[in-house]
């Protein structure tokens, strides 16, 4: 029987010899390899500072302390991400306050983030004041949902409108673009900070690692500072201004990065092919559906969901693949709102974000990875049009 895993890292001929590289120098920790990779990633963004950190948890929680995001404050975001996202708003005792999503790529919706701020908060010493908590709320969150873009332009009318800042977290969003006023811009570039992660199911992969972008220079020299026990930027080695944490990312892994990154070209290029290739494949299976890509978007190729019209399909469908060999994962359920951790921490209930809810049921997240095979794909639809008739 084939095994097929839901990701695989890519790794690229240079990466012994950069790795080799570090080991053979005196920097195994910090060193040049962290400032070409942050180079590589400003270049390539568009962004003017990039700062590398431990994880792209890590480099959430900096942009959020970066913001003065802390006590009192509440920040909008998705229920429909990965738990870091609302987790970091947590670490500074703010609260996260979600709104749902839109049907289509599943991102936070402009219009629910629109009719929260007007029907929950009101206008109180040029600030937003949450009309029941007291909270002020000091920014917007998107997520940027399997590399799909999040709807960035109304994101940013919202916040100069109502004086708030705009994180965003691209951590599946490296290579993502989105037009706006005719320019394409990279996710995670337009907000007050974004940030990228790179743990090993990420086109580039550094092991483990993140980076904020930003192209703010107080921000850029907060995070540098704070990722970094709370040094001092201008004096020595152990004088410390800030209460700082060691979010730094190692030289070994900044190599590996780099060395993925003067390769992105032709990863993304293998992945697009390996995209349009499951799209062909799964045109005629009338069970699923398939996210499309919208005019002024651009995707990275991230993951490869398929959402169930059924969805008691989903479930069944996922234990039939595994049982034969085929690793998949319902990328994400549940969502944030009603993740254990936060049943006695967050106010909120099943029913509260419909369209999150319902997407956690109907999706599901085929392997998908840079060195995916014909074999593996044509693998991985025979056994999903055989899995649908079984259990249907
Ligand atoms: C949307 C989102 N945010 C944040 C993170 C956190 O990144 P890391 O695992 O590098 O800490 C991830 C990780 O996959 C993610 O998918």
């Amino acid at each position: 029987m084939m095994k097929v895993p839901l990701s695989r890292p890519y790794k690229t001929e240079n990466a012994i010899e950069y790795i080799r590289d570090v080991i053979s120098s005196p920097y195994i920790s910090s060193g040049p390899y962290i400032k070409r990779f942050e180079e590589y990633i400003s270049k390539i963004s568009g962004a003017k500072y990039a700062v590398s950190c431990s994880s792209g948890t890590a480099g959430l929680h900096l942009a959020v302390k970066a913001l003065g995001i802390g006590d009192g404050d509440e920040v909008i975001t998705t229920p429909y991400s990965f738990i870091a996202t609302s987790n970091v708003i947590l670490y500074e005792r703010a609260m996260p306050v979600f709104c749902d999503v839109e049907p289509e790529h599943l991102n936070l919706s402009y219009e629910r983030v629109k009719e929260c701020i007007e029907k929950t908060y009101i206008w109180h010493d040029g600030a937003l004041k949450n009309r029941y908590t007291g909270r002020i709320l000091k920014a917007i969150m998107p997520v940027h949902i399997y590399g799909y873009p999040a709807d960035m332009k109304g994101f940013i009318e919202l916040a100069e409108k109502y004086n708030l800042k705009v994180i965003e977290d691209s951590a599946e969003a490296l290579g993502s673009y989105i037009s706006i006023n005719g320019r394409m811009h990279m996710a995670g570039t337009i907000g007050d900070a974004g940030i990228y992660a790179f743990y090993a199911n990420k086109q580039i992969t550094t092991g483990e690692g993140g980076v904020v972008v930003t192209n703010n220079v107080k921000i850029r020299d907060y995070v540098l500072s704070v990722r970094n026990q709370g040094r001092s930027l201008t004096s020595s080695w152990l004088v410390h201004e800030k209460v700082g944490y060691n979010y730094r990312m190692s030289a070994l892994n900044a190599a590996l990065g780099l060395s993925q990154l003067e390769h992105l070209p032709e990863i993304v290029s293998k992945r697009r092919e390996a995209f349009k290739r499951y799209e062909e494949l799964l045109r005629e299976v009338d069970e699923i559906e398939l996210f499309r890509e919208e005019d002024g978007v651009k995707t990275n190729w991230f993951v490869f969901v398929i959402r169930f019209r059924h969805m008691e399909l989903r479930d069944k469908v996922m234990n039939y693949l595994r049982d034969k060999g085929i690793e998949t994962r319902p990328y994400f359920d549940p969502p944030l709102h009603l993740q254990p951790v936060y049943k006695n921490i967050l106010p909120y209930k099943r029913g509260d974000f419909p369209v999150a809810e319902e997407a956690s049921k109907r999706v599901l997240a085929l392997p998908f990875f840079t060195g995916i095979s014909h074999e593996e794909q044509i693998y991985v639809v025979k056994t999903l049009k055989q899995g649908i008739v079984k259990v249907a």
